[in-house]
């Protein structure tokens, strides 16, 4: 059983400087509650002989399996396991639904097969996978594994894989990043959000430790192109230091968490979105317009993204994941803080930022956040610090998934915004839904 709550403070902790002008008032929440946990992660074998194989030649090593994203889609619940070790028997599960169990274990998915080590046509390294509103899974493999052993392999190319989840075949599309584009050897496909406008659009963050960048993916012609800006990507050395509960880890990781705001209309009637994002060590959230990723101009020249890149503000500690709903709210965690926090993007970053769960115990290391369609926000909480070094004691639980209900759903599902200028654009929708209304009150009466 699981009774535990973590204790939630509505406070305005997160913000540095607290002589500011007033609050707004915060939002009610409810507590964070832990629905699993997990000292080591284990799988749905196809039979117990397959895992003592799996045990016997070190292809399933328990404390080198680590869970770091998460998404919903339907009922179903997928996990990310990235094979920054060796002995990760599958990279991309999911957790079978209704469970009293409290340390699921991950059924492989699509299937084992397709997550088959070295099969450079299955499922090699994925930190990330975003599904978007039409139900396709956007999955990053990074194909080079072994990413924390002595010699990574960089045998399998960087891809991205889709698989309409609607069709319930699970079919595997695998587009390969071009090498001009995104080098092998050294590139990391951190996390992605999916755009649905004008042919689906990704943007990608390679926390490359060498040449970070955020990676723009076309979906409708499959091009991509990297944009670049030193500044608000690479990593910063006041902010390299993380402590946690006593734990000391010195980490410079470059662009990592990134989220999508809801569509707003420019001056001159343009729909843009912001994009937001920051190095993993770094005190500093920046933003974009959506509008200059996709300027595939922008995607040479070094410099030319620095004009358009705003810095937000500061936060009290590091992030590592990052999520926006459907309103325009932010989620995200503040590493040496043990909290997750939420900013209203509507509001200034610097009296906007607001504490909902702060916990020693419970909250080691907020890697990644997703929603389900019921209102409800996930976190995956797995002590990635103690991963890094080497430290993991299967004796004490090393990854949680944690929940609460906020009542909101993912920015993927954000509502459309026209153009003013295109007549009758938005008018028509609504015209048409109040005489369905109307038809339905007639059949009903
Ligand atoms: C590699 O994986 C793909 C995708 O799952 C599969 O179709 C293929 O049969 C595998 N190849 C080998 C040699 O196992
Ligand atoms: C990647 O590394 C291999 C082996 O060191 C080298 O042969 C190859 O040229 C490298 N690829 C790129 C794109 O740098
Ligand atoms: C995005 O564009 C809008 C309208 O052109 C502008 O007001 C805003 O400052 C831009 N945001 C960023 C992050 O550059
Ligand atoms: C938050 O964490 C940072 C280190 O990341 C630390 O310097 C700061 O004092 C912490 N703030 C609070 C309010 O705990
Ligand atoms: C965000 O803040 C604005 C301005 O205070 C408010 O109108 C809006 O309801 C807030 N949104 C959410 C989801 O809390
Ligand atoms: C946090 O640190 C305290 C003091 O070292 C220790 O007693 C406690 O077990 C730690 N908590 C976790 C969950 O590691």
């Amino acid at each position: 059983m699981l009774p535990l709550l973590v204790l939630a403070v509505l406070a305005a902790a997160a913000a540095q400087n607290d002589t500011q002008p007033p609050r707004p008032p915060a939002p009610r929440r409810e507590q964070f509650r832990v629905i699993y946990e997990w000292n080591s992660i284990d799988y749905e074998w196809r039979s117990p002989e397959d895992r003592d194989a799996y045990l016997s030649t070190n292809r399933y090593i328990p404390q080198n399996v680590l869970i770091s994203g998460i998404n919903f889609y339907g009922e179903n619940l997928f996990v990310t396991v990235p094979r920054m070790l060796d002995g990760v028997p599958a990279t991309l599960a999911t957790i079978p639904v209704q469970q009293s169990d409290t340390a699921p274990k991950l059924r492989p998915f699509p299937t084992w097969e397709a997550n088959a080590a070295g099969n450079c046509s299955a499922l090699q390294f994925v930190q990330n996978i975003e599904i978007d509103k039409n139900g396709i899974m956007w999955i990053l493999d990074n194909g080079r594994v072994g990413t924390l052993t002595q010699n990574p392999d960089p045998k399998c190319a960087p891809s991205l894989v889709l698989i309409d989840l609607k069709t319930g075949k699970n079919e595997m599309e695998r587009i390969t990043f071009p090498a001009d584009i995104l080098n092998p050897n050294s590139t990391y496909l951190n996390d992605l959000v999916v755009d649905n406008r004008d042919g689906d659009y990704a943007y990608i963050t390679d926390n490359s430790a060498v040449d970070p960048g955020i990676i723009v993916f076309r979906r409708s012609d499959k091009k991509s192109w990297k944009v670049r800006d030193s500044k608000s990507m690479l990593s910063s050395p006041d902010a390299t230091a993380f402590r946690i509960n006593g734990t000391s880890v010195n980490l410079p990781v470059n662009i990592d968490g990134i989220a999508l705001g809801p569509q707003f209309l420019t001056a001159d009637d343009q729909v843009d979105r912001t994009v937001y994002y920051c190095p993993l060590s770094s005190f500093h959230l920046y933003a974009i317009n959506a509008s200059v990723l996709r300027n595939e101009k922008l995607g040479s020249a070094d410099g030319a993204l620095r004009p358009y890149v705003v810095d937000v503000g500061t936060k009290a500690s590091q992030t590592d994941g990052m999520k926006m709903d459907a309103n325009g709210v932010l989620f995200y965690g503040l590493i040496g803080n043990s909290t997750i926090a939420e900013w209203n993007t509507t509001v200034d970053f610097h009296v906007g930022q607001r504490t909902i769960a702060r916990d020693p115990n419970y909250i080691q290391w907020v890697d990644r956040f997703t929603f389900d369609d019921h209102g409800n926000v996930y976190v995956i909480v797995n002590r990635l610090y103690n991963f890094v070094k080497g430290h993991v004691n299967t004796n004490e639980v090393n990854y949680r998934i944690l929940k609460s209900h906020t009542g909101s759903k993912s920015y993927v599902f954000a509502e459309d915004l026209k153009p003013a200028n295109v007549p009758g654009a938005a008018a028509a929708p609504t015209l048409a839904a109040s005489l369905l209304v109307l038809a339905l009150a007639h059949l009903i009466a």
